[in-house]
């Protein structure tokens, strides 16, 4: 079922198998990176936090004044029905907007379509060997733009950065600020556990608001967790824990970095606490 031929996408309204479904070599997402993107999770058909996703989709579109293509309404309808179309129990939807197909120039003309894209897969379970050994990161120097809060198709900084970890045989890249500060990853938002407190970088331009991280810190406060939003780094003693989070991974122990272990190195309490509450939240949500 996950294999490509087997998969149908949305372009433009259109629904294609996928190797049929092609946008314009002129599309300024092609050309110029000009577009924005979301991934949601669906879980036995319920999706998980969609309006959360869909703000986040027209926060986006309006950093780099791009009109939603669809009204919110009509979206839903629209990513619904790319779901039936792949319907997976355990399923990750892609949301790409672009500036739509023009003669390349950077200057943006008046008259153009967004192209909007939705392809449905199948959301990859991490193995249980992962979450029970512990993920693995690297760090490297912030080299991205200014504006990760916006959720760019430009992903290039990011592939880069997994390429690296790839290279030196672990998950994730951490991206550091110039004073040291873990950011957040190439595809994931980074949490510490610091004398007991749960510790993430505040929002700015320099991470992306996760979903799975409000969701992490809602759930983390009903459960009477103490959260901080605050700088943090790697040297800062007291670190119990490390755990990153994102729509594909969940909260995810991370127990390595930069070939140190981080604790015990071994997935701490704390984390693995908060990943059962919020496997039982997706499965509340599939009844
Ligand atoms: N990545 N930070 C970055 C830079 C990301 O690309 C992502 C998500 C996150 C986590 O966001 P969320 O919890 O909303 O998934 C943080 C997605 C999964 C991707 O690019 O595939």
């Amino acid at each position: 079922m996950n294999k490509p031929e087997h998969i149908i996408a949305s372009v433009n309204g259109q629904f294609l198998p996928l190797s049929e479904a092609t946008v314009h070599i002129e599309d300024r997402g092609f050309q110029f990176a000009d577009g924005v993107y979301e991934v949601i999770a669906c879980f036995a058909g319920n999706f998980l936090d969609i309006d959360e996703h869909l703000d986040r989709l027209s926060r986006s579109c309006q950093a780099i004044e791009l009109s939603m293509p669809l009204s919110r309404s009509a979206l839903k309808k629209r990513i619904r029905e790319t779901y039936q179309r792949n319907p997976f129990e355990h399923a990750m939807l892609y949301i790409q907007v672009t500036r739509g197909a023009a003669p390349r120039s950077h200057q943006i003309s008046k008259d153009l379509s967004p192209t909007l894209i939705i392809t449905a897969r199948q959301l990859p379970n991490p193995s249980q060997e992962k979450i029970s050994m512990g993920a693995t990161a690297i760090t490297l120097q912030d080299f991205r733009w200014k504006r990760c809060d916006i959720k760019s198709i430009s992903l290039l900084a990011s592939v880069m950065g997994k390429q690296e970890a790839a290279r030196q045989h672990v998950d994730e890249t951490f991206w550091l600020d110039d004073e040291g500060h873990v950011l957040e990853g190439c595809s994931t938002n980074c949490f510490a556990v610091i004398n007991g407190k749960l510790v993430t970088h505040p929002l700015d331009h320099h991470v992306l608001e996760g979903i799975t991280r409000k969701l992490v810190l809602r759930i983390a406060s009903e459960h009477d967790q103490t959260i901080e939003e605050r700088p943090w780094k790697l040297s800062e003693p007291d670190i119990s824990e490390i755990f990153m989070t994102s729509t594909t991974n969940a909260a995810m122990p991370v127990c390595r970095v930069d070939n140190q272990p981080v604790g015990d190195g071994v997935p701490g309490p704390a984390t693995m606490r908060l990943r059962q509450w919020l496997l039982e939240h997706f499965e509340a949500l599939r009844s």
